[in-house]
């Protein structure tokens, strides 16, 4: 039974079947490089490094839990998504999987565009100067706020999400007396292989106008006829975490016949189609996720075919990666607090964190791998559950994994492939103080998202 099926939620860390983990690696010191980001590595003391900085030194400076984030892994990961589209098409970098100044910055140096999707986010855009033509505002309910905010920063698309909120985008733009670019968010009716919590192009869910009963299509004929927006192109999200391309390929050939029936029905060709985010990554050394380029020539190649059968001129693609690009490129760094071994179950290994700082794995039965990484042992392999401190059995980072049978209170332990929904999801639980990010490249390191404090929690606590 899966745990998000319990009506209830998540009752007991028990409920979920059991023995489903892999065997332990042959060395429990070996780093994976598939889930760890680029730099990542041990010295001759055994110790692990990342952009040359041991773990020990880290901790000492920062303190833990903290996630610390490979920037040249971040800045690489954009230039293969950048270029394995080429100039013809356009990366979005899906700001809710992680999003701060720094990357912003980032973005902007490397060249790629901004999916926000609420006002925090376009604000954090907006700060951190990010040409507003290269941002995309989506949300299934934007408020009437963030639309005019939008609108008046002129924000280079505005994904339209349902019949009202079209009316509302037009409206307000006529009323600043602007016309703002549009595309419309469509539901395929494709449900990505991947947590139904996450799968969003099926129809039975919030996002978007169903292509299904002429839905899109009617959207289609309203937008066009609206003065104050000028409909740019069809969006499709079909889900998350996926590593399968056909439901890619289902979804690119419904959008084009949509294209298609537009340029019959009003001989307009929309030069856009969006095929949103969604690509998985290596969350454990089990997974296989495919590399950006990989994912362009198949993308692209689906979108030429299916237009050229169409006779329609191949718009312009665009995507939104968010966790394929942040996710691989940072870890959260523990200290072991407390061991509590079950004899032939499994040993608890409590940590300084926990579903504050990594909900995915009590939400969606996320998997993670984790490593003893304040130095290296030889000793047996020790199936372990890693465990938070907050008040709730359901409170597991990584629900089965092998670390070395000496782990002892304050070892420094690390999950990686945490960059994307793990800072940008966590919450103040138990009132938690939300971890800082800690940005690492070349020998240095800077906060770029820092610590919570007491302060930070009171502050908002009026009395
Ligand atoms: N574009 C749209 C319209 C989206 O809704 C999303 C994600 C993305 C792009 C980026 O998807 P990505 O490439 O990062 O998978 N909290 C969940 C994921 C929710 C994703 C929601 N939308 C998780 O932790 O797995």
């Amino acid at each position: 039974m899966s745990r998000s099926a319990h009506p209830a939620g998540p009752r007991y860390a028990d409920v979920h079947t059991e023995g489903h983990y892999s065997p332990p690696p042959a060395d429990l010191n070996t780093l994976d490089e598939k889930v760890w980001s680029r730099t990542v590595g041990r010295d001759e003391d055994g110790v692990v490094t990342v952009a040359g900085l041991p773990v020990t030194r880290l901790a000492e400076e920062f303190g833990t839990p903290a996630y610390f984030l490979d920037e040249a892994d971040f800045r690489a990961r954009c230039r293969a998504w950048a270029e394995a589209f080429g100039k013809d098409a356009d990366v979005f970098y899906a700001g809710k999987a992680f999003l701060s100044r720094a990357v912003v910055h980032w973005l902007k140096e490397e060249g790629l565009n901004l999916d926000v999707c609420s006002g925090g986010e376009l604000a954090t855009a907006l700060d951190a100067g990010m040409p507003p033509e290269r941002i995309a505002l989506h949300g299934n309910n934007k408020s009437v706020h963030e639309i005019e905010r939008a609108v008046s920063a002129g924000v280079g698309r505005i994904v339209l999400d349902s019949f009202q909120e079209m009316v509302r985008v037009a409206h307000i733009a006529q009323s600043l007396g602007r016309v703002q670019p549009v595309q419309i968010r469509v539901t395929v009716g494709v449900e990505a292989h991947t947590h139904e919590f996450i799968a969003t192009a099926h129809e039975d869910q919030k996002f978007g106008i169903a292509l299904a009963d002429g839905q899109a299509a009617e959207a289609v004929r309203r937008a066009l006829r609206l003065d104050g927006i000028e409909l740019v192109g069809i969006h499709s999200h079909i889900g998350s975490q996926i590593f399968d391309m056909a439901g890619f390929e289902v979804s690119a050939r419904r959008v084009v016949e949509l294209l298609a029936a537009v340029r019959d029905e009003h001989g307009v060709e929309l030069p856009e189609i969006d095929l949103g985010g969604g690509l998985g990554i290596a969350y454990t050394p089990e997974d296989d996720p495919r590399e950006p380029h990989e994912i362009a020539k198949s993308l692209t190649a689906i979108v030429t075919r299916e237009c050229e059968s169409a006779g329609l001129r191949t718009p312009r693609i665009s995507v939104e990666p968010g966790r394929a690009i942040v996710g691989p490129t940072a870890f959260t760094l523990y200290e072991v607090g407390t061991i509590k071994p079950l004899e032939g179950l499994r040993t608890y290994v409590s940590v300084d964190g926990g579903m504050s700082d990594n909900i995915r794995t009590a939400l969606y039965d996320a998997e993670y791998s984790v490593a003893l990484v304040s130095r290296r042992s030889d000793a047996e392999p020790m199936l372990s559950r890693v465990v938070g401190k907050h008040c709730e059995s359901g409170d597991i980072v990584v629900r089965d994994a092998f670390l070395p049978a000496d782990l002892a209170p304050g070892d420094l332990i690390a999950v990686p492939a945490t960059g994307a929904y793990c800072r940008s999801m966590a919450s103040n639980y138990n009132h938690a103080l939300r971890p800082p990010v800690v940005a690492v490249k070349d020998g240095g390191a800077r906060v770029i998202v820092r610590r919570e404090t007491e302060e930070d929690l009171l502050r908002l606590d009026v009395g």
